[in-house]
């Protein structure tokens, strides 16, 4: 059987998604130190090429609590910094690994290093952020859960306010046409998802100016920074365009009156949220960077076949 990668969400089978999905919750639920066999022996790279919080800890304890070993290179702290290639690294890594989880920028060096022999996952890119999504996916279906909300995702109407051309948003619009949810974005012309995704997306993603008119019969409603790592020479002119988008409580009476706020974190309160909303009863992003640590168990049991 030829290995597995998760680049994107489409990587997996809309059964296979629900299968992780599923592992992710059996985990959650179990005791800490119950499944502390599963990846016995096994080694997992995890190379970030940017900053990160939530995903190096969460696949740096998700491993370590699944018996593996995990191993985080940095560009500085290994050759990567000093040009060597990223196929030749995939190639070592392979070697010594039986996973790797890699941070980049652009999707030429991901591809170069899901070359490598073992699975690769994308743990963010320019183009997509699928870990993250994938984790949001189990957090949405949670707290529907927990309210005793039966509606499957396909019944939901999610929203998302801001930058509609960042990494996270473009995996929100990927799981819109993976998973049939509505997805009203509000973002400014300049700022909105590449067309050709959109249009993939088969009209289930509407593109609005103005965030009310995005947050119309949503009962998700998602934000993620107006400057993304690696777009900071932009951050004048994109403080400028996205003013007035801030999430409030005040902009959110247009959502359901259920409606509950999403932010993959860091967030930069004032600007695409304020400190109010991320803070007050609507807000889940706890949960959601607890879930990153379940999901993603899950997901490397899944590609490593445990
Ligand atoms: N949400 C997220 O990926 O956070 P980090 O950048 O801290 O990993
Ligand atoms: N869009 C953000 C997500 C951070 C997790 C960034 O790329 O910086």
């Amino acid at each position: 059987m030829s290995k597995r990668d998760f680049l994107c969400l489409g990587d997996l089978s809309p059964e296979e998604t629900r299968h992780v999905l599923s592992l992710a919750g059996t985990l959650k639920a179990a005791p800490k130190g119950s499944h502390a066999d599963e990846l016995r022996g096994r080694a997992v790279a995890i190379v970030m090429e940017k900053a990160s919080t939530r995903t190096r800890v969460s696949f740096e304890v998700g491993v370590a609590q699944l018996g593996g070993h995990p191993v985080v290179l940095s560009p500085q702290g290994s050759q990567l910094a000093r040009g060597e290639p990223v196929f030749d690294t995939a190639r070592v890594l392979s070697r010594y690994c039986d996973a790797i989880v890699y941070r980049t920028s652009e999707t030429t060096r991901l591809r170069e290093m899901a070359r490598a022999a073992v699975p690769v996952v994308n743990a963010l890119s320019d183009d997509g952020h699928p870990v993250q999504v994938l984790s949001d996916l189990f957090t949405i279906e949670e707290v529907l859960r927990r309210r005793g909300d039966a509606r499957r995702l396909s019944e939901l109407t999610v929203a998302w306010v801001g930058d509609g051309a960042s990494n996270m948003a473009r995996s929100f619009v990927e799981a819109s046409r993976l998973f049939g949810f509505a997805l009203r974005i509000a973002a400014p012309e300049a700022y909105r998802p590449p067309a050709d995704e959109v249009a993939g997306a088969g009209g289930r993603v509407s593109l609005h100016d103005r965030p009310e008119d995005a947050l119309r019969g949503a009962v998700v409603v998602n934000t993620d920074v107006w400057t993304s790592m690696g777009q900071e020479a932009e951050n004048a002119a994109r403080m400028r365009a996205f003013a007035g988008w801030t999430v409030t409580e005040a902009m959110l009476k247009a959502a359901e009156p259920d409606a509950f706020v999403l932010h993959c974190l860091p967030a930069h309160r004032g600007e695409e949220i304020d400190d109010e909303t991320i803070e007050g009863p609507r807000s889940v992003v706890w949960d959601q960077a607890e879930n990153r640590l379940h999901v993603q168990k899950a997901l490397l049991c899944f590609l490593l076949g445990v």
